[in-house]
């Protein structure tokens, strides 16, 4: 199906689940599907934004993955540091601009450094955005943006009648579209934290492969069922 008769999402999320499970089939430690699902990231995503996707957010890291084995948290740190050091270039030359969702405690040193690196380097550029939510928690940023907007009261810079939706949205991690299209990889169905306000009257698509392996193809055809969606926003 070409382009042109589709419509093309403008923020498309991604949970990237399967890793483990990817590498277990083939007998591998569960570093190695996390280690293929990062190389597998870096390839999708030119495509993702070569297709007319404006905005991506991936799940990269919840607050709760910091409870997995020690050894797995470190590899994954390690993968980050080094992915958004050296692997982005193609997003840059395409002029996203990178930011990211979460909280920076207690995430090591190297890995805010490459996540300012990477944010400085692209934080004037226009053709897309990649939100990466990574130490997030869709409900950590309601608090987050209650204790802000919160603050702005008492502050006197607002009026407790002016809190709007608007103002909601403004104080989240980022001011960002509603979602689109969720997808989570692996047939979990499951929405785990992730960016829930935003992701209110999203479509949701669960394919069964795992996310080393969402490929392009795999992705025309989250696409394809996207268009086969009868979107009613509440209404009839
Ligand atoms: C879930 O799979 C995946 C993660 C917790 C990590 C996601 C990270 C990546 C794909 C690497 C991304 C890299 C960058 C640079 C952003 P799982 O481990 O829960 O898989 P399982 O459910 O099969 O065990």
């Amino acid at each position: 199906m070409s382009n042109v008769e589709l419509n093309i999402p403008n923020h498309v999320g991604i949970i990237m689940d399967g890793n483990g499970r990817w590498a277990k089939e083939r007998n591998l430690p569960r570093s190695l599907g996390h280690k293929e699902g990062a190389e597998n990231l870096r390839k999708l995503l030119p495509y993702i934004y070569d297709k007319g996707v404006r905005y991506v957010s991936i799940y990269a890291f919840s607050t709760e993955n910091f409870e997995r084995d020690i050894n797995e948290v470190k590899y994954l740190m390690d993968l980050f540091t080094k992915h958004f050091e050296n692997e982005y270039d193609e997003i840059i030359k395409r002029g996203v601009k990178v930011v990211f969702s979460g909280r920076r405690e207690p995430l090591p040193e190297s890995v805010l450094e490459s996540m300012d690196k990477l944010m400085d380097a692209t934080k004037d550029k226009q053709n897309g955005v990649l939100n990466v939510c990574l130490n997030y928690g869709s409900q950590f940023e309601i608090v987050d943006m209650v204790k802000k907007v919160s603050k702005l009261v008492l502050d006197g810079k607002i009026n407790i009648n002016d809190i709007d939706k608007k103002i909601v949205e403004e104080n989240m991690y980022h001011y960002l579209p509603p979602l689109d299209l969720v997808i989570r990889t692996s047939g979990e169905l499951r929405c785990s934290n992730f960016l829930m306000y935003q992701s209110a009257y999203s479509e949701f698509y669960f394919p069964k492969t795992y996310f080393p392996d969402f490929d392009s193809k795999e992705f025309d055809l989250a696409i394809e069922e996207y268009n086969k969606r009868n979107r009613r926003f509440g209404k009839n």
